[in-house]
């Protein structure tokens, strides 16, 4: 085989190698998807949050968050085909802990707040090579907001009906000692490719 046919070979292997890797503008429709599914569970269960406070108080919304929130992760799952969820390192649903990509994605996350980023539209993707295949991987931040520290704020600050309600519920609940400014977890988007 000459030079120039061998090169040829070389370069077609590496391309059949790379086949399936989205193209960075594939990665950017990727990544607006998973923007607007994690907007969507955003938004209702901010609304279904705010209406359960109003309507039944903290201690109620404590339950309606029980409920809603996986239930509202699923929904959204399954009408936009990603696997969405929430998790925290500090989580309070014994579900919502974080994998080694999620992790470091909030790490990462911290940072770019820490630097100086605007916390409403902080988010991040990647391609990630695992046993199971490649997947797309996208987490947004979520901060915390004052409306946040009724149920994740200073133990000393919160009603005696709150911490009962989270001892009674969340036993092993890591989720509180926050401030404004921190990021409570992050929003995961998980996509197979
Ligand atoms: C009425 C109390 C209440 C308020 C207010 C509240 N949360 Fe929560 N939060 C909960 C409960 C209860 C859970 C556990 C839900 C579950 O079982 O999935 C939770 C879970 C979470 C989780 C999932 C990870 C984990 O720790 O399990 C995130 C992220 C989160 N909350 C963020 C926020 C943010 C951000 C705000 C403010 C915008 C907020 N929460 C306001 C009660 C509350």
């Amino acid at each position: 085989m000459d030079r120039t046919s061998w090169f040829a070979l070389s370069v077609s292997a590496l391309l059949a190698g790379c086949a399936g890797t989205p193209s960075a503008e594939e990665q950017a429709a990727m990544a607006a998807d998973a923007r607007k599914a994690s907007g969507a569970l955003i938004q209702q269960l901010g609304g279904e949050l705010k209406a359960a406070l109003g309507e039944k108080g903290p201690e109620g919304a404590i339950s309606v968050c029980k409920e809603r929130a996986p239930q509202i992760a699923a929904e959204v799952s399954k009408r936009s085909g990603l696997e969405i969820r929430r998790v925290s390192p500090k989580n309070r649903n014994p579900a919502g802990v974080p994998d080694a990509w999620e992790a470091q994605a909030q790490a990462g996350l911290e940072k770019r707040l820490a630097a100086g980023e605007k916390p409403d539209t902080l988010d991040t993707w990647q391609v990630v090579s695992t046993p199971q295949g490649r997947q797309f991987r996208y987490a947004k931040a979520l901060p915390v907001q004052p409306v946040c520290l009724t149920c994740h704020g200073d133990p000393a600050a919160m009603s005696d009906g709150v911490k009962a309600r989270l001892a009674a519920e969340y036993p092993l609940d890591k989720a509180t000692g926050y401030a404004p400014g921190m990021l409570r977890g992050i929003v995961s988007v998980k996509r197979p490719l």
